[in-house]
C-alpha cells in the first residue's frame, strides 16, 4: 500500500466513525509549509487518532527527518493514534503525549519552529498564549477552524488584535480556513 492509499483509508475511517480530522487540502497546505519553511521541530495540539500528525509526520521525515510532539487528553484517542503511528512507519519521529495540552505546555523544555492549534476551539486563545514563548522567532503558528468556529474563538479574535500580533485569515476549501501568524 502507498502513502496516498493508506491516507485514503485512515480517511474513510474518520468518515465512518464521524472524526474531525483536517481535509486533505488543508493536509496538502500544511505539508507544503512545512517543506517550504524546513520544519525541524514542531508542536501540534490536538492528535485526535491519527490523520493530521501523520500527514506532517510523513513530511518531515521524506525532508529533514525531525520531529512532531503531538499532545492528546483523550486516552482512547491516544492509543488508537499510537497504533496508526506504528502502522505508518513514522513513530521514531514521534513524541505522542497524553496530556491536556493546557497542563504539559509550560512543562515543555523545547523550542518549535512551527505550531499547529486543534484542540478544543474555545480555548484557542489560551493555547496560542502557552505557545508564544515555547515558538522560534520567525516560528509560524497556524490555528485551524477560525471561520465556522469563530463564535467559539472570539477571545482569540480579540487577544491577537489586542496585542497587535499580525495575522492572516485564510480560507483553506469549503470546509473552514485558518489563522496563521509567522512570530
Ligand atoms: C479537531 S480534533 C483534532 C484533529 C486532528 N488534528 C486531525 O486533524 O487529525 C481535536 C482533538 O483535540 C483534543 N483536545 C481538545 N482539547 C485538548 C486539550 N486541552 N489538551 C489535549 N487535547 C485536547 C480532543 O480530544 C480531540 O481529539
Amino acid at each position: 500500500m502507498n502513502e496516498k492509499e493508506f491516507l485514503e483509508e485512515l480517511k474513510n475511517h474518520w468518515i465512518k466513525n464521524d472524526i474531525p480530522n483536517i481535509s486533505f487540502v488543508n493536509a496538502k497546505f500544511l505539508r507544503d509549509l512545512i517543506k517550504i519553511k524546513k520544519v525541524k521541530n514542531m508542536l501540534e495540539i490536538g492528535t485526535a487518532n491519527w490523520f493530521s500528525t501523520i500527514n506532517f509526520a510523513l513530511e518531515l521525515k521524506a525532508l529533514w527527518y525531525w520531529k512532531i510532539t503531538t499532545i492528546e487528553f483523550s486516552p482512547n484517542s491516544h492509543w488508537e493514534a499510537l497504533k496508526n503511528f506504528k502502522n505508518a512507519w513514522v513513530d521514531d519521529i514521534i513524541n505522542p503525549l497524553l496530556w491536556n495540552a493546557l497542563d504539559i505546555i509550560p512543562k515543555l523544555k523545547e523550542k518549535y519552529d512551527f505550531v499547529f492549534i486543534d484542540g478544543m476551539k474555545k480555548r484557542s486563545k489560551d493555547f496560542l498564549e502557552l505557545v508564544w514563548n515555547k515558538t522560534r522567532k520567525w516560528g509560524i503558528i497556524i490555528i485551524d477552524d477560525v471561520i465556522k468556529f469563530k463564535h467559539k474563538m472570539l477571545s482569540l479574535y480579540d487577544y491577537v488584535d489586542e496585542n497587535k500580533i499580525e495575522h492572516n485569515i485564510i480560507p483553506i476549501d469549503e470546509d473552514d480556513g485558518i489563522m496563521m501568524i509567522i512570530k
